[in-house]
């Protein structure tokens, strides 16, 4: 399929090896897009993760941009389109989820860091991209790395939790008002990949249930799950591109779990 021709796409977050921003851009690349590589530094492994889509055929930019600050969210955005014609589709999928401590133990700072990046980081990114989207008036489509964890609780991670829960109403209140100019906002919640993130999720939460090794953590994962097996960035890259296809323009505001069954609301 090559549903994508002609579109750019910009991924926040997007800089490590097998990240599910990495997964997320290498689908649409797949399916024609150009794409913006970005994270909060351009360092050598998000330099290899452009290389790599340039190999499978894509215009690619790298742009640096730390969303916890909305100065650098709205340079993304100008950058993005200065650099390649325009920002057809926005992906909020930087994010914080190795913070992980009791909630008693959680500190003010640690607690306004994680909100920051994972729910005020999309919110400034929403507003930046939606702007260049109306005055390009050709629509749009933003979208949501959210979680399972904006659906129901997980312990130690009370910073986590609120933030992805946030992202949803986010997602609702922006759908609301952009509808008119044919952007569609949507959020997709993956249950658990091993990322970098996934792996130090991995080693705290098999710990702390008393599982000898973090393989046999896994193996109960995945024997709770319908479909048999924790989720994959190309599970969550799947949905995505589905929400940013025209198949899907008469859907906005959703909270689409991507979770092989294990999350069902
Ligand atoms: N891995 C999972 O199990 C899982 C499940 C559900 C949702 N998610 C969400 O998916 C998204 C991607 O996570 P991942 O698992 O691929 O982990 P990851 O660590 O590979 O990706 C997170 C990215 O966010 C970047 N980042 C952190 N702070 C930033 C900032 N201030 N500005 C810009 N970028 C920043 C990191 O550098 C990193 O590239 C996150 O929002 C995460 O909450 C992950």
């Amino acid at each position: 399929m090559a549903r994508f021709v002609g579109k750019t796409i910009v991924v926040t977050g997007s800089g490590k090896q097998k990240g599910l921003g990495q997964g997320i851009l290498q689908r649409f690349v797949d399916e024609g897009a150009n794409c913006v590589v970005s994270d909060i530094a351009i360092d050598a492994e998000a330099e290899a993760v452009a290389e790599e889509l340039r190999a499978r055929g894509a215009k690619v930019a790298t742009i640096a941009c730390d969303v916890s600050d909305p100065a650098q969210c709205n340079a993304l955005v100008e950058n993005t389109v200065a650099a390649m014609g325009s920002a057809d589709i926005f992906v909020n999928n930087a994010g914080i989820g190795f913070m992980m401590k009791p909630m008693l133990e959680v500190d003010p700072k640690d607690w306004a860091t994680v909100i920051a990046v994972n729910l005020s980081g999309a919110f400034y990114c929403t507003q930046a991209a939606a702007k260049a989207m109306i005055a390009a008036g050709k629509g749009g489509r933003i979208i949501n790395i959210a979680s399972q964890a904006a659906k129901t609780g997980f312990p130690h991670l009370p910073a986590y939790v609120s933030s992805k829960h946030g992202m949803v109403g986010l997602t609702r209140a922006s759908a609301v008002e952009l509808g008119a100019h044919g952007i569609t906002v949507n959020a997709v919640c993956p249950n658990h990949v091993t990322t970098g993130l996934g792996a130090q999720q991995n080693e705290y939460f098999s710990k702390l249930l008393g599982f000898d090794t973090v393989e046999a953590y896994l193996k109960n994962m995945a024997a709770k799950n319908p479909m048999g097996r924790p989720g994959l960035p190309s599970d969550t890259a799947a949905a995505c591109a589905w929400l940013a296809s025209d198949d899907a323009f008469y859907v906005t505001g959703e909270a689409i779990n991507v979770s092989g069954g294990e999350e069902m609301h």
